[in-house]
């Protein structure tokens, strides 16, 4: 296709009716040119197309989608740790769109879990960059290689459902690029999204959907993004302004009063013909490339695709805890209590919704196998409160059981697209089942199904606890694999699970006041807040249990010395020395030498899934490159990687730190320092470089002679005065000196600290 050809025979109405939507799930064609329509559809971890035959406007989640198959959502996609998998259910959802016409999947959600109450935690990956950022990418080339778009969103800082659609998240530069912009910036350089969806929610301000520094400067000219950015549904505030800034897309669209708006700004000449141009030029290019690449005849197997989300979900599922009772004893008489087992919690509420064509519950797995199962209700779905009726009926099943395996979690209303969690618990009809239970039945297993964190009141008492998150329309058939140890559990938890909600660090400015969030926490989100207090969690970020045990040997570092920038291999051996085939995620955390800025005492930089038979041993190598030792220097603007010793860690968990090796780094570059009557004595006096020109100043200033011997005989005790000096501005020499020092005079002792300083750089 001749972009350029086609845009020069474009009106202005033409071109400017091309940047919105038709309706909510349509582009628009442009009749004459050969640009036919396409249809996007959410996401992202299913298909939620409309049926062809419904051709109005929608309203926000009306309408019933097309029959399709719900996979695992992403809070237990993210707890496989698994590129591969997260490859395949890319590829998988790619060849469905490919057979629906559909030409792109809007998502996947790479948003950060700030807080464990944000209502759409269960569509977003971790509390980590790294691991969000790995597992979209994997994802995205998946779906990509089928030549299907994915939108991956919401561009940037939606951290929250309250006032999503107006609040502005009040962010530092180096927050942002450290955990809110780096959970982007993996997937969008490694895997190439076709399109970005940008935010409803402002950022120190801005609108995202009008804001230059992310959707251009940094999106498209740091990152090199060359797709199409289009709105979240109705975040457009000014589509002129958001034009300029470089949203191409405005969506669903806005009955042609925005284009108009356009078109005016056009003529008025305060938008160029060449902007608009780069945005048409942009929507062509992602319409040809899908319908270029059309694969008309692909075809989807719903039954095929049900069983591959049950693998998913298998290999996803986190085995918190396991006093030895897990693998259950098929012999055994087991009581199933909890609705969930018959109707699983699987997804999520909001426009992720999809219309599963079946669902597979534990009781509908647990089908033709010959166990003693009894069931019980255990409480409503419908109700918090307590029905004793349920409970008793519970209790006796329990009692009459050698195992009681209750099935608790969040029901619909909990959690959901637009609005957030007010707390972290679970209903109290569920706990104070759990603790009946408890009462007559010391085996007692916990089965979970929840998008997110909740408090465990009852973790100490209970002999196991599944964490299955929200696992998708096939979850039954993975929790009975599980549970009855016909495959080995091998998720790990890709956010820390803390004792209570006041233990987050955001806690006190969740969800902000008005229309004003400040992330006070700063860099400080999830476990790197929780680690570096030494805090007590009840789960920790990458905790997951196995039914074999791994052995870790052989760290080996490339090199034990290197200079900022380069790039260092790390390899170790891990051995399975159980019984059971197994994966163990190996992770890899780096811990930044003390002073400096306040960092994280560890974040994660690496991870890797291996999987190994009985007995066997492989060799997981993780190459890190600069970025793994940096943290984002305010004053430079830019990653800077501090000189030091820094400890590579190889942990089962982010608290669980199995093997060190320290590894030297060089800095050569300096970072800019502009010396001033204000600059400490403390930031020059390490450096030898500064000895000669600083030395006349220090002896004046402690009043001391070359020799170090006090002048005066009420001379400070020496180590206040050390420490004094430490953080004395260079002008206090011109009060506390011996009146050796005028500005004049120290002026040119700084000047001539300010050249060595240039000089050494
Ligand atoms: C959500 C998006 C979604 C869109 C279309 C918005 O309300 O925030 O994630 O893709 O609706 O359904």
């Amino acid at each position: 296709m001749d972009y350029k050809k086609i845009i020069a025979s474009m009106t202005l109405e033409e071109k400017a009716s091309l940047c919105s939507g038709r309706d909510f799930w349509h582009t628009k064609e442009v009749k004459g040119k050969k640009i036919p329509e396409i249809m996007v559809s959410d996401g992202p971890h299913g298909l939620r197309k409309r049926p062809e035959s419904q051709d109005h406007q929608d309203h926000l989640g009306t309408f019933e989608s097309v029959k399709a198959v719900c996979f695992p959502a992403a809070c237990a996609t993210a707890a496989s740790f698994d590129r591969a998998l997260m490859n395949k259910m890319g590829k998988t959802l790619g060849n469905e769109c490919q057979s629906e016409n559909v030409s792109t999947i809007l998502g996947p959600a790479v948003n950060i879990k700030r807080s464990p109450l944000c209502g759409r935690n269960f569509e977003y990956f971790s509390e980590d960059p790294l691991l969000a950022t790995e597992m979209a990418g994997a994802y995205i080339k998946g779906v990509q290689s089928k030549n299907i778009a994915v939108s991956i969103k919401h561009f940037l800082a939606n951290n929250q459902e309250t006032r999503r659609l107006t609040e502005s998240a009040e962010i530092d530069e180096r927050t942002l690029r450290e955990i809110y912009l780096a959970a982007f910036e993996g997937a969008v350089k490694n895997a190439k999204p076709w399109t970005v969806m940008c935010s409803y929610n402002r950022i120190n301000g801005l609108h995202a959907s009008e804001n230059k520094t992310y959707l251009t400067d940094i999106l498209r000219d740091e990152w090199g993004f060359d797709g199409v950015v289009m709105s979240d549904w109705g975040a457009v505030n000014d589509r002129v302004k958001g034009l300029a800034a470089g949203l191409d897309l405005e969506m669903p669209g806005s009955y042609g009063v925005n284009d108009r708006e356009i078109i005016a700004a056009v003529e008025k000449g305060s938008l160029s013909m060449k902007t608009l141009d780069t945005a048409v030029e942009r929507i062509l290019r992602w319409v040809d490339r899908y319908t270029s690449k059309r694969q008309k005849d692909a075809k989807w197997d719903k039954e095929a695709d049900h069983e591959l989300a049950g693998k998913i979900e298998e290999e996803s599922a986190v085995l918190l805890k396991n006093d030895g009772i897990l693998p259950l004893d098929g012999n055994d008489t087991i009581a199933v209590i909890g609705r969930f087992a018959k109707s699983p919690r699987y997804q999520g509420g909001g426009s992720s919704h999809i219309n599963a064509f079946k669902v597979t519950s534990f009781m509908d797995a647990s089908k033709g196998k010959s166990h003693d199962l009894i069931y019980a209700d255990g409480y409503a779905l419908d109700r918090e409160e307590l029905d004793r009726t349920l409970i008793t009926k519970a209790v006796n099943a329990a009692k009459k059981s050698d195992v009681a395996v209750i099935f608790a979690g969040l029901p619909d209303i909990f959690e959901s697209e637009g609005y957030d969690r007010t707390h972290m618990r679970l209903p109290e009809n569920q706990n104070v089942l759990i603790e009946e239970v408890l009462k007559v039945q010391p085996n007692v297993v916990v089965v979970l199904h929840n998008g997110s964190p909740v408090e465990m009141p009852w973790a100490d008492q209970v002999k196991g606890i599944f964490e299955m998150y929200l696992g998708g329309q096939n979850v039954g058939s993975a929790t009975y694999n599980l549970l009855f140890g016909k495959a080995n559990p091998c998720g790990r938890l890709p956010e820390s699970f803390p004792v209570k909600l006041q233990d987050n660090p955001s806690y006190m400015h969740f969800p902000g006041y008005r229309d004003k969030v400040v992330y006070a926490e700063g860099v400080f989100v999830g476990y790197r807040y929780y680690d570096t207090k030494g805090m007590d969690v009840l789960f920790p970020f990458g905790h997951g249990l196995s039914y074999t045990t791994y052995r870790y040997s052989n760290l080996k570092l490339s090199k034990r010395k290197i200079k900022a920038g380069d790039p260092l291999t790390v390899s170790v051996d891990v051995t399975n020395i159980g019984r059971m085939a197994g994966k163990e995620v190996v992770q890899l955390y780096v811990a930044a030498p003390e002073g400096g800025v306040p960092r994280p005492v560890h974040e994660l930089r690496g991870f890797e899934k291996v999987s190994l038979r009985a007995g066997e041993t492989k060799t997981v190598t993780i190459e890190l490159d600069s970025r793994a030792f940096a943290y984002w220097d305010k004053e430079l603007h830019d990653w800077r990687v501090a000189p030091g010793d820094y400890t590579i860690e190889i942990g089962a968990s982010s608290r669980d730190i199995l093997y060190t090796k320290k590894v030297s780094i060089e800095s050569y570059a300096k970072r800019p320092m502009t010396i001033t009557e204000n600059t400490c004595f403390g930031d020059l006096m390490g450096d030898p470089a500064f000895e000669e020109v600083l030395r006349p100043l220090i002896c004046s200033y402690m009043h001391i002679d070359k020799k170090d011997k006090p002048k005066t005989s009420d001379a400070m005790n020496e180590k206040m005065a050390t420490e004094g000096l430490r953080f004395a501005p260079l002008r206090g020499v011109i009060c506390f000196g011996e009146g050796d020092y005028d500005h004049e005079k120290l002026a040119r002792v700084i000047k001539s600290l300010q050249e060595i300083y240039d000089k050494k750089r």
